[in-house]
């Protein structure tokens, strides 16, 4: 089993000793935990994508304090990653950029561009304060699973990994990934739905900014199946969910907005009505789901379509994507 710590100072200290020596550890950000590694140390990296199950041409997210240490590992910083740093830093959005020459290819899975985000936990920013530098990190979970929004949820993913030191700073408060936006072409683009709307880009930045790559873009990392549970899991309308439960041999687990309906043998997992509180508490769900017996899980379609509630939506038609993996 991976070793669990409390993040106290000492425990902090400790983990930076370990990244300095070139292991990963997994810590906790405002969006999701994350399994982090020195950017500018290769093997530590290889190291990640092994835990991790990720495909080499996955490239990763380097998290940094601020516009300072983005500048070490990126190029192109300029008046508009100001303006979204200054409003968005420290918190969920991610800036993809060049990759300046000095960072190892692998911290980019070889692509020329690099993403950056400063965290706004504490836990995360101590952490990048005790190492002093840029921290390479991917969601921690295997690759193509639930994302974890605690520290148990990185023990279950990697209970193999006896060594790793896991931070557990609490349940993550966001608890869906941060904003993905590319500023390396003409026109800005959001690559992954967030917390931080495209909309909110584009007025920050005063010109249009791209979202239509929807949940079927080109580029690195956007299969179609993702954040996914091993049971066949299964968006539906509120409407049919009567008759697709009618139908189920299995017992099914339904995250649901109104438990009414729903009887034994299936369970429900009453989810909160907003996107805020239903986005922080979506990947525990889909865990506690997919843990239950049972080989159905139905998704009821959240009646929201704006704001945080479409970034609900891409983690949703992800999950329940059938293709393999
Ligand atoms: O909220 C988050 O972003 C979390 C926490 C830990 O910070 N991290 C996270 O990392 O979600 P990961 O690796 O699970 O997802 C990173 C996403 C992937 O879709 C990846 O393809 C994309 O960011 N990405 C990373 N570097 C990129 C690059 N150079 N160009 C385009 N996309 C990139
Ligand atoms: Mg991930």
């Amino acid at each position: 089993m991976p070793r669990l710590a409390d993040a106290t100072e000492p425990a902090v200290a400790h983990a930076a000793a370990l990244l300095r020596a070139g292991e990963p550890v997994a810590f906790p950000t405002e969006t999701v935990y994350g399994l982090g590694a020195d950017t500018f140390n290769e093997a530590a990296l290889d190291r990640v994508y092994e835990l991790k199950g990720r495909p080499a041409d996955n490239p990763l997210i380097a998290h940094v304090l601020g516009a300072d240490q983005a500048r070490r590992v990126a190029v192109g910083w300029d008046d508009r990653c100001e303006r979204l740093a200054g409003r968005y830093w420290p918190g969920p959005l991610t800036i993809v950029l060049g990759r300046a020459p000095a960072v190892p290819l692998r911290a980019t899975a070889g692509w020329p561009s690099i993403a950056v985000r400063a965290p706004g936990h504490p836990v995360a920013r101590a952490l990048l304060e005790a190492f002093g530098g840029p921290v390479s990190a991917p969601s921690a979970n295997v690759s193509g699973g639930v994302s974890p929004t605690t520290a148990a949820h990185v023990v279950a993913d990697f209970a193999l990994a006896a060594d790793l030191l896991v931070l557990d700073g609490g349940p993550c408060a966001v608890g869906i990934e941060s904003t993905v936006v590319d500023l390396t072409a003409a026109v800005a683009r959001v690559l992954r739905p967030g917390g931080v709307a495209a909309s909110q880009l584009s007025e920050l930045l005063g010109e249009m900014v791209d979202d239509s790559i929807g949940t079927q873009g080109p580029g690195p990392g956007t299969t179609m199946r993702h954040y996914a549970p091993r049971t066949a899991t299964e968006l539906v309308d509120e409407s049919a969910l009567h008759g697709r439960l009618a139908e189920s041999v299995e017992p099914a687990v339904v995250l649901c907005f109104d438990d009414a309906p729903i009887v034994p043998p299936h369970r429900a997992i009453v989810m909160p009505p907003t996107a805020e509180a239903y986005a922080a508490r979506l990947y525990a769900a889909l865990r506690e789901a997919d843990e239950a017996p049972g080989s159905l899980i139905l998704v009821v379609r959240p009646p929201g379509r704006e704001g945080l509630w479409s970034a609900v939506m891409d983690r949703l038609i992800r999950a329940t994507h059938r293709h393999a993996r």
